[in-house]
């Protein structure tokens, strides 16, 4: 803090010499790490992975494809294929100081961060990276509620396991920064009780949760879990979309086998035409998509899995026409107040404190993102836990490297708009309390809303501002789907785990449970084939 305050009086140019610093400082320490040789076998060259056969294939290295890679690893090869490049080396992925930076820079096929604005013009990002979001993300770590592990009906002893084997290697108890301390006043003073101090649990009141920031301001990524398996039966292929999933046994009413994955070179120039392809030995392993809410519903899609008369106008073969797919597709509507950030506080600062009201209905959190390269923005927002409101996703060319287009219907259903007039006002009492509007001393970018009071009023702003926490879910639900296994319905040795197969979120931030899931499933996979005891 002392360091930053005195950067902060010395202006831009020292600033950017400190960065820079960083930087070399940064990618000296990342080679060395690398160098541990730890992490598993990691390319970019397609051909060096075409024609090959694994026990699993598991499509995407983000959230929770990393997990499940690690833990299918201690028994089984398998083939980790990720479109985007390595987190590793680069700062803005690594460093907390540059929270929110990768979101600054996007472009369309190759940037960390892929941006995207749904169909109600909400402007939204994921990630593109080995780790994927959790390589962008906030880091804020909490685990669901029991009632949300019960609802689903996962086995709870497991969920308990698997979130101590994530939280043993990529999460930290954080030290609070100045403005996370105010912040966490601020929610006392509106009366969101009690303080429960630092849990990873999500319990009701105000908490300091875990980050996967540590205490050097170092982001680890899920990627870092895939040294907690067997890395050397683990391949990782970078920069390699993957456009469809192979099948064997169609069309003759025998049921439908997975049997690998066709893939190009994100590295291409977009105008490649050739696929490489990759298999499944014949062990009884699967084809796993963990690819996130976009992009497994978008990858079943182009597989010819999904409603008929959408894949007809694409022109895709219909493997099985499965009406679900991309349905229920849900985000937590969010509202915030924008300040703009005073010097002091012009560095990024991710969000280490939440209230979590009464019921579990609305999350409030605080941080400072960049708007550009040197300034900041202090939001305070607040996120509706269980919408009811859902949209949907469809493909909108069958280029894989390309968004799907994606609507969530905010706040469409009553029930969801009269849950945000509540948010409002809750969020002003957060904003108005003492310890915030001293910290903030400055008016509100959208000040009138300080002035406006009736709920009309607070509808018309919730309209207006309501925009991403980033905790999109659905696409491929559970018991539309997939089954409970998060097995494809009607095709054999094809899964889907990630955030797509959930049919509401855990109500608290989802990367947790998301980790967890990785470990839970594959945990679930070695069980079912007997392979542990565990
Ligand atoms: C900006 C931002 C801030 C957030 N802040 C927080 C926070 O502080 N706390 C929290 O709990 N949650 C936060 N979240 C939400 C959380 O990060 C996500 O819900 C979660 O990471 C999603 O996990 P996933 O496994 O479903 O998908 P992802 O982690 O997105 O993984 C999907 C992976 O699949 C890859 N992929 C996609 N398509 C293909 C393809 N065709 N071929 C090959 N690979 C493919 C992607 O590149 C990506 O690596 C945030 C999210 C964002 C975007
Ligand atoms: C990798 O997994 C296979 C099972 O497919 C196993 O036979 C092999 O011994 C494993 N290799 C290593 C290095 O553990
Ligand atoms: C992989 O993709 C990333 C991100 O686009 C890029 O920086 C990197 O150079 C690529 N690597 C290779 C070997 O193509
Ligand atoms: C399809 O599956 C059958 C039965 O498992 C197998 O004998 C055959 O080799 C497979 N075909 C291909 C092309 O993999
Ligand atoms: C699978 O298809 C073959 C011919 O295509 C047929 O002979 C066989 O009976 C079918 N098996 C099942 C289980 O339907
Ligand atoms: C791809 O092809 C189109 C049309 O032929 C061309 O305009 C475009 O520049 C090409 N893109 C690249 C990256 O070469
Ligand atoms: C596809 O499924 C939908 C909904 O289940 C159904 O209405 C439609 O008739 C099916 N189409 C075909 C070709 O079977
Ligand atoms: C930020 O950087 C831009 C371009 O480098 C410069 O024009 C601007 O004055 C800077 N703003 C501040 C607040 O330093
Ligand atoms: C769909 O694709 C067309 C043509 O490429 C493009 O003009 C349009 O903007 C796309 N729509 C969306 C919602 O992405």
């Amino acid at each position: 803090m002392a360091l930053q305050q005195h950067i902060a009086a010395y202006g831009d140019k020292l600033l950017a010499a400190f960065f820079l610093l960083l930087l070399f400082l940064h990618l000296s320490h990342s080679s060395a790490h690398i160098e541990g040789a730890s992490l598993p076998h990691m390319t970019s060259d397609a051909s060096e992975i075409a024609g090959k056969s694994y026990d699993y294939i598991v499509v995407g290295g983000g959230t929770a494809g990393c997990p499940l890679a690690a833990t299918l690893s201690e028994k089984y090869s398998v083939l980790v294929v990720e479109r985007g490049g390595s987190p590793y080396g680069n700062p803005w992925i690594t460093e907390k100081l540059f929270y929110g930076f990768s979101l600054l820079q996007t472009d369309e096929f190759t940037s960390v961060a892929q941006a995207f604005v749904t169909e109600d013009g909400v402007q939204c990002h994921r990630g593109r990276v080995l780790g994927g979001s959790t390589a962008i993300n906030g880091g804020f770590y909490s685990r669901a509620s029991g009632d949300f592990v019960r609802r689903v009906g996962w086995d709870e002893e497991l969920v308990k396991e698997a979130y101590e084997w994530v939280e043993s290697e990529v999460v930290s108890k954080p030290e609070l920064t100045m403005w996370q301390a105010v912040v966490e006043f601020g929610l006392l003073e509106a009366g969101i009780l009690p303080y429960n101090g630092f849990t990873w649990e999500h319990v009701e009141g105000t908490k300091i949760g875990g980050s996967t920031f540590d205490a050097w301001g170092k982001r680890h990524t899920s990627a870092d879990l895939l040294q907690m398996g067997n890395p050397e039966n683990i391949t990782v292929l970078l920069n390699a979309t993957v456009k469809s999933i192979i099948f064997n046994g169609s069309g003759d009413g025998n049921k439908t086998i997975a049997r690998g994955i066709t893939f190009i070179s994100s590295s291409g120039d977009g105008n490649q035409t050739y696929d490489y392809e990759a298999y499944l030995n014949h062990h009884g392993g699967d084809v796993i998509l963990s690819a996130g809410a976009l992009g497994s519903p978008q990858i079943l899609l182009l597989s010819g899995i999904g409603p008929e008369t959408h894949l007809s106008q694409l022109g895709i073969p219909v493997v099985l026409n499965s009406s679900k797919v991309g349905h229920g597709m849900k985000d937590n509507p969010g509202i915030a107040l924008l300040v703009d950030s005073k010097p002091e506080s012009r560095f990024p600062d991710a969000p280490q404190v939440a209230g979590i009201t009464k019921g579990f209905e609305f999350i409030v959190e605080g941080g400072i993102l960049p708007v550009s390269f040197n300034t900041t923005r202090i939001p305070v927002a607040v996120k509706l836990a269980f919408p009811e409101s859902k949209g949907k996703l469809e493909l909108n060319t069958t280029d894989p490297r390309r968004n799907p287009v994606v609507s969530f219907n905010y706040l469409k259903k009553d029930r969801d708009m009269d849950q945000c007039v509540k948010m409002a006002q809750l969020l002003k009492r957060v904003a108005g309390s003492p310890s915030v509007a001293i910290f903030l001393g400055y008016v509100p970018q959208n000040k009138n809303f300080f002035l406006s009071s009736s709920d009309e009023e607070m509808r018309e702003f919730c309209r207006k501002n309501v925009r991403t926490f980033y905790h999109y879910h659905g696409g491929c639900g559970v018991g539309s789907v997939v089954d409970e296994d998060y097995r494809v319905y009607g095709v054999d040795g094809l899964r889907v785990v990630d955030g797509s197969t959930f049919l509401e979120s855990p109500g608290t931030n989802p990367m947790a449970t998301l980790l967890m899931l990785g470990r839970y499933q594959g945990v679930e996979i070695l069980r079912e084939r007997g392979e542990v005891s565990y």
